[in-house]
């Protein structure tokens, strides 16, 4: 039997490595994973106060509302509007099981196969992996490393054609750190107007912004326009195993009536999202006690590897401003490797290092680069520094 062409076409860069990863520890080496965004694989913890509310909400087992359940959509109305301003409708909210999830129930609302999708190079995987899944025409547009990895507007407007359904923005973005100015903002709202087309907006890491009063979210710029933001309780809250994340729709005239119910649909469809952490995220929706040790930690790794990467001649970094990516360039010029990947392989073989590589996210800007997240403490991140070094220099040509 073989696997439909569906999905077959789709790669998974964050997670492809994990089999040589096994294998090498499986020879006995411990491996220094930097590879995948998961705080709880560290030294962090996910709220006391959705921890607790877990606890009480066990007995809920029942299956929840397929939107959401209600206390949690009410707890998610008070954080937007705590932390963006917005006043957002119950009906303009869909609760999912992770933004993964919503990102497969609204693209796939917006578009039939063959149609087009606006993504970032470079772009968080997922987004195409569920394109190729939905049998939908990937188009990239750059994002400027020259330019703090702010997305290039000449690049949008040259890759939006007729049949293109949504542009996806990552603000703050994996896999670089950036945050997009208003400005940035501003100019995309009106390269995309004429093409009556939503914005999807992926906000995961809103709060997670290192460098204060940096981020503002997308409909707080763009007026004009539907908008589709994600956001969920796997960052900012520290709990990705919880699965639970959401979409927000912002529609100022009311164009995205249609597409938005059969987001809506697909959540009935699938029943619903787990309820007792539905139930427990409501419980932490407003609190981010938690938030200003939580960047202070992130700040000092991040500088522990923005060091590192600028005491290695044959890397360079744009310091990122969010989240715990950081994304390197390698200058393979003088280097062993024909490309990022076989870098990598190197890496993880040699030293134990587990990164991703950059091509894994986007085919033109990923290209020679690698993404390192940096929730890991400093020592780790110190001696994963040293490693990568000593076999940057171990490869010279
Ligand atoms: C930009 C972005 N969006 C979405 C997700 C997935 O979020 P969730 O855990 O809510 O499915 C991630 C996870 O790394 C991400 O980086």
């Amino acid at each position: 039997m073989k696997m439909s062409d569906r999905v077959s076409s789709i790669k998974y860069a964050i997670r492809d490595l994990l089999p040589i990863a096994e294998e090498v520890a499986s020879k006995g080496h411990e491996i220094i994973k930097l590879n995948i965004g998961d705080p709880i694989r560290f030294d962090y913890e996910i709220p006391a106060i959705m921890q607790k509310a877990l606890i009480e909400a066990v007995s809920k087992g029942f299956c929840g509302r397929s939107e959401g359940e209600l206390e949690l959509i009410k707890a998610i109305q008070a954080k937007e509007k705590m932390f963006n301003g917005f006043d957002i409708a119950k009906e303009n909210i869909l609760v999912g099981s992770g933004v993964s999830e919503l990102i497969s129930f609204t693209l796939a609302a917006l578009s039939d196969p063959g149609d087009r999708v606006l993504l970032p190079d470079p772009c968080y995987p997922a987004y195409q992996g569920v394109a190729n899944f939905l049998g939908l025409t990937i188009d990239y547009y750059s994002c400027d490393e020259a330019n703090d990895w702010q997305p290039n507007v000449d690049s949008i407007k040259e890759n939006l054609h007729d049949n293109t359904k949504a542009l996806v923005l990552i603000n703050p973005n994996n896999p670089t750190g950036a945050v997009y100015s208003p400005r940035v903002l501003k100019e995309i709202g009106d390269a995309i107007a004429p093409y009556n087309i939503p914005i999807i907006s992926d906000e995961i890491y809103d709060l997670l912004t290192i460098e204060k009063g940096l981020f503002h979210s997308t409909p707080n710029v763009i007026k004009d326009i539907p908008i589709i933001r994600y956001n969920g309780f796997s960052k900012v809250y520290l709990a990705p195993g919880w699965r639970v994340g959401y979409a927000t729709l912002h529609d100022p005239n009311g164009e995205m009536k249609e597409p938005w119910e059969g987001a809506a649909k697909m959540t009935r469809v699938r029943l619903s999202s787990c309820t007792p952490i539905q139930h427990a995220c409501a419980a932490g929706a407003t609190n981010i006690d938690h938030l200003p040790s939580l960047l202070e930690k992130i700040e000092k790794r991040r500088n522990v590897v923005v060091n590192g990467v600028n005491d290695i001649e044959e890397l360079s970094i744009v310091s990122p401003k969010a989240a715990f990516y950081s994304f390197p360039r390698i200058d393979l010029s003088n280097l062993n490797f024909k490309d990022d990947q076989e870098f990598v392989i190197g890496l993880l073989k040699e030293e134990h290092v587990l990164l991703v590589h950059g091509s894994g996210f986007g085919p033109k800007e990923g290209k020679d680069h690698f993404r390192l997240v940096y929730l890991a403490n400093e020592e780790i991140l110190s001696d994963a520094m040293e490693k990568i070094k000593r076999f940057i220099i171990k490869n010279r040509v």
